[in-house]
């Protein structure tokens, strides 16, 4: 039944459709020289522990030269490693070492914004007639002095124009003032960012992920929005501009042969627009190759709700289109912590890495951990996106602020559940959160339906969620009991054939919280 191996098929999917994501916040994940700050040499000392998980890829979030407004997301140079991070040496040495286990890397790609300390910012901002004036968006303040339009930033409430006094000018930034736009209108703009993808491929890197990349496409178009549009952060730009310019990145992609691919931060949630960044590969139209969509992430663990998003994501993903699956990331509250319980995360996991589409796993989340609680003296995130940053607890021994297998103080306090939930007590040890992750990876590897094979989804019965993985012969049932209270096994499904559970053995009932996977 779990038999086949991936060499007997047919057609052999791109390889991420099939991969197993693993972003990494590399802030918080080792900390290879005492600095409190995690490392590029930190992940390469841990591939071990990752190859043994079972992921397929790794995900960074930004590893470059950056002042840090927003830790790393404020980019100061696409093409050189922070200090903080490592060296371009220790950046060879991770690939070298994720290529030998079979495991491939991709990097966070942060095309809408750079620095303010980016020289292309710097020179633009130096005088009206520099050369680089146009690579971002200035114009000139409204005659009463008020900003040029009524766009809001993300993150502080305040307008998203921030006044030169030097240049008697103001400029767009959709985030912090201290990420000023690209002004990805200006053809010079568009080709410097195609050499920064370039540069990476160059070194081996197998692809990226394009930070809010649907913003690309305001191009210089900066017009007033309806007043209820422009109070809350402007992120949601949705214009064609945007597709013309990921069809040619994509063209950029194609010039390499390992077939780099690039997962896009689409931060559109309204129906059909996530996709859409897909755009249409079969006729050599193709766009971004994944596009994340967040709407399960901010759906309840609530029988209907969690229906009704699957059902969505599936529709809106069909082929020739393919869905990502992300619960959590460094901007959300970990799901663990959304969720409120570990049978709840337990049965999470089981939706990750069962349903059809590419699962991005957050670092942590195989451990199970929650949130840390952020004092109110420690809180550095402009955004207060902190509590799901806190460092990866690999020994149990410490307490909120060191220990924890940091050999200093890490610059965030640890989660809640450091002690409880640390690497070293779950690796090999059954029953953790650990194993259930590992196992799951195990048997998503040995299954090409899970892998890549249909998906149907039954209608809700009561509070349970039910699906059928199918390909060639092999079928798989999986069971989700979203409901508060046990319920019957479907009739026509043979509890011999359970091959995981999230509860251990299976029971007269599928208990609240329980998820299955049974193969017949
Ligand atoms: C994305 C990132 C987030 C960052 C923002 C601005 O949403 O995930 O961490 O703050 O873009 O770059």
């Amino acid at each position: 039944m779990l038999s086949h191996v991936p060499g007997q098929l047919a057609t052999d999917p791109p390889w991420w459709r099939d991969a197993v994501v693993y972003q990494i916040y590399p802030r918080s994940f080792a900390d290879s020289n005492g600095d409190g700050v995690g490392d590029l040499p930190g992940i390469t000392a841990r591939l071990d522990h990752l190859h043994a998980l079972g992921v397929d890829a790794l995900w960074l979030s930004p590893i470059f030269v950056s002042p840090m407004a927003d830790f790393g997301y404020d980019v100061a140079d696409y093409c050189a490693i922070d200090p903080v991070f490592g060296t371009d040496a220790d950046l060879d040495a991770l690939v070298a070492g994720l290529h030998d286990r079979g495991m491939r890397l991709l990097l966070d790609w942060v095309p809408n914004h750079t620095s303010d300390q980016h020289r292309w910012f710097v020179e633009s901002r130096s005088s009206r007639d520099s050369p680089k004036r146009d690579w971002y968006v200035w114009r000139d303040r409204r005659p009463d002095g008020s900003p040029p339009n009524n766009w809001t930033a993300a993150f502080k409430g305040v307008p998203a124009w921030t006044h030169d006094e030097g240049t008697d000018q103001s400029y767009l930034h959709l985030f912090l003032p201290e990420q000023p736009d690209l002004n990805w209108a200006n053809p010079e703009v568009e080709a410097a960012m195609h050499d920064t993808l370039r540069h990476w491929l160059d070194r081996g890197v197998d692809g990226f992920r394009a930070d809010v990349v649907h913003l690309i496409g305001k191009g210089s178009d900066v017009e007033d929005l309806p007043d209820h549009l422009a109070k809350g952060p402007v992120i949601a730009i949705d214009r064609p501009f945007g597709h013309e310019l990921l069809r040619r990145i994509r063209l950029v992609l194609e010039e390499y042969e390992h077939e780099p691919m690039m997962v896009g931060e689409v931060y559109l949630l309204r129906e059909g627009q996530s996709v859409a960044y897909l755009g249409d590969p079969l006729s050599g139209d193709g766009e971004l190759h994944l596009s994340f969509d967040f709407r399960p992430l901010h759906t309840p663990w609530e029988p209907e709700a969690m229906h009704a998003a699957i059902a969505r994501t599936q529709a809106e993903f069909a082929e020739p289109h393919w869905p990502t699956w992300v619960l959590s990331n460094h901007d959300q509250v970990r799901h663990r912590t959304r969720y409120g319980s570990e049978a709840r995360a337990r049965a999470a996991a089981v939706l990750s890495l069962t349903m059809r589409g590419t699962p991005f796993l957050y670092h942590g989340e195989e451990l199970g951990l929650e949130d840390a609680d952020i004092p109110d003296d420690r809180v550095v995130d402009p955004a207060g996106r902190d509590g799901c940053r806190a460092p990866l607890p690999w020994t149990a021994g410490g307490d909120a602020e060191s220990g924890h297998g940091w050999p200093a103080p890490p610059w965030l306090p640890f989660p809640r559940n450091a002690s409880t939930h640390a690497a070293e007590l779950q690796v090999g040890v059954e029953g953790s959160m650990f194993e259930l992750y590992r196992d799951l990876l195990t048997l998503r590897r040995s299954s090409p339906a899970l892998r890549w094979g249909a998906m149907d989804l039954a209608p809700l019965a009561g509070g349970l969620l039910r699906y059928e993985r199918t390909l060639d012969g092999e079928h798989l049932t999986v069971l989700v009991n979203l409901g508060d209270a046990a319920t019957d096994w479907p009739a026509d499904v043979d509890r011999g054939g359970v091959v995981l559970s999230t509860m251990g053995a299976a029971v007269d009932a599928l208990r609240a919280d329980e998820a299955v996977v049974i193969g017949r």
